[in-house]
């Protein structure tokens, strides 16, 4: 007799967005926008090489039976399948914009100060986060492979096995993780640090990252045993095992640098060289938000300026802004002060016809001008004050095909422990990132190139795939066959089908 054929896991992705936003345009039409941000990057070509299904809200109140078909279009040009989970505004408000961003991310990016402990927020993300697991629940299937991502959703797991529901769980990241002097100061410490024990493996960005909840761990949760060393160590406790890892994330580096390489990207990056020639361009591209270190970046680049007037006229701070969160006033009043800084360097140096010291941009950019001002620029200056990865500095690395560029990078990115040829600096120390860039500047030429060509490896060899590749093997642990890798178009639900 035939054995029945099993049939193999599914890869389900579940974070807060979904890659697309789905706005409601003035003919009233809903249009879908590609989503911002680090995450999104990476598991978009994940997600395309393996198939599967992304579960996450629309990005907007519209309502979910009227994205129902930019969804299926959005899906189908995709290649794996799309739900769509609705939040209605007092959810956006208290769980997106509340606890997840005036709440965890200032905490876990070492910004208490800028923390709002609304104790409303946390009852919502409990709320929500159940949601999201009834939602998971209705399609994930014991076989499959559910992968939550990043601090919206770090109850998935308890709210999801409190359902019943037996898929292995995994989470992933994508911030930084605080050390314990800074995470006990959440006044729900205890339960969240419990809720993400419930997933069968939970992984980190750094060693940092997993060395500092190991130490949350043991000093909030006694009970909780630690075992094994290395990358990945178990915490059991009686609800079960969890492991716990470190995974750098990574970018899909050879499609950048295909496409990095194409003649329209050439001819923009040359273009941006005839606008602003004779000099070198530095470029600064972040979405708006306090944990980049824009104003400090910028007063750097002033202390360039007023510090070594032979630099004047011999070199441009190109600086895009991407628009992100702007209902939070924290997120509003960074770009007034961003742009003051832009206007009062600008209003000091500027030679009207001949030079501008910062040429500034606030707003999002098409992948081929992104690619073109990676292409342009001499240097990038990425200076967080604190980032869990930080997928620019790895991207303009890819783009760097003529490899005559050098890389600025905040030690406190966790792309600093891999890119090992960048210049490293303190974003806090304003003379430090002006001295940098005065190094960057006169670097020479065979030292540029030493540099950007180590950096380009180590990204070849540890790409999007390489990191997909290690977390899913560690997730599924040899037990079932590797999540498949398709290319088949994938189904598309609708978002009235669900039961939420
Ligand atoms: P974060 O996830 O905090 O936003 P990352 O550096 O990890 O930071 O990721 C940012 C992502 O957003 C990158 O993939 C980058 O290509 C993209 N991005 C950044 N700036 C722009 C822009 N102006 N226009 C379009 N995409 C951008
Ligand atoms: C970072 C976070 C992501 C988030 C992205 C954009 O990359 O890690 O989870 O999606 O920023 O932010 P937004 O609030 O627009 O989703």
């Amino acid at each position: 007799m035939r054995a029945k054929k099993k049939r193999q896991g599914r890869l389900v992705v579940v974070s807060n967005r979904l890659p697309y936003a789905f706005q409601l345009g003035a003919d009233g039409r809903i249009r879908a926008e590609p989503a911002s941000g680090g995450l999104v990057t990476a598991l978009r070509p994940v997600l395309r090489d393996r198939g599967g299904m992304w579960i996450g809200w629309g990005g907007s109140s519209a309502p979910a039976r009227s994205i129902a078909t930019a969804l299926a279009t959005a899906g189908k040009e995709a290649g794996y399948s799309l739900a769509a989970v609705p939040l209605g505004e007092e959810q956006v408000r208290d769980f997106y914009l509340g606890f997840s961003n005036e709440i965890v991310w200032p905490l876990f990016h070492d910004l208490p100060s800028l923390c709002n402990f609304e104790p409303r927020y946390w009852r919502t993300y409990c709320a929500v986060n159940a949601k999201y697991a009834r939602a998971v629940h209705a399609r994930a299937e014991s076989r499959d492979l559910v992968w939550v991502h990043d601090y919206h959703l770090m109850n998935l797991a308890e709210e999801l096995r409190a359902l019943g529901n037996r898929s292995r769980l995994a989470f992933f990241l994508h911030i930084p993780f605080p050390a314990p002097d800074i995470f006990l100061k959440l006044p729900w410490r205890q339960t969240l640090l419990r809720a993400l024990l419930r997933f069968d493996l939970v992984g980190f960005q750094t060693a940092r990252d997993r060395r500092n909840f190991v130490a949350c761990v043991r000093a909030m949760a006694p009970e909780v045993r630690m075992v094994g060393r290395g990358n990945v160590v178990r915490a059991r406790s009686a609800s079960g095992t969890t492991r716990i890892g470190s995974f750098p994330i990574s970018i899909d580096y050879g499609a950048f640098r295909r496409r990095a390489a194409e003649p329209d990207v050439a001819e923009k990056a040359l273009e941006l060289h005839r606008l602003l020639p004779k000099r070198k361009l530095v470029l600064g591209v972040d979405r708006l938000d306090y944990t980049k270190g824009i104003p400090e970046r910028l007063r750097a680049f002033q202390h360039l300026l007023a510090r070594h007037p032979d630099m004047r006229g011999r070199v441009s701070l190109i600086q895009v802004v991407v628009p992100s969160r702007e209902d939070i006033p924290q997120y509003h009043q960074l770009r007034t002060q961003i742009e003051q800084l832009v206007g009062q360097i600008n209003g000091a140096y500027a030679r009207p016809g001949e030079w501008v010291p910062v040429w500034y941009e606030y707003r999002s950019l098409s992948r081929i001008e992104l690619l073109a001002y990676y292409r342009a620029a001499d240097i990038a200056l990425i200076t967080p004050l604190k980032d869990g990865m930080n997928l620019v500095a790895k991207e303009y690395c890819a783009c760097s095909i003529e490899e005559d560029c050098v890389l600025i990078l905040s030690e406190f990115a966790g792309a600093a422990a891999q890119l090992k040829g960048a210049l490293l600096v303190n974003p806090y120390d304003v003379e430090g990132v002006a001295e940098a860039l005065r190094e960057a500047c006169e670097m020479p030429a065979g030292r540029r190139a030493a540099r950007m060509r180590s950096m380009r490896r180590s990204i070849q060899r540890q790409d999007v795939f390489d990191w997909v590749d290690g977390f899913l093997r560690e997730a599924v642990r040899g037990e079932l066959p590797a999540y498949p890798r398709s290319r088949s178009p994938g189904t598309v639900e609708p978002t009235e089908q669900l039961p939420l």
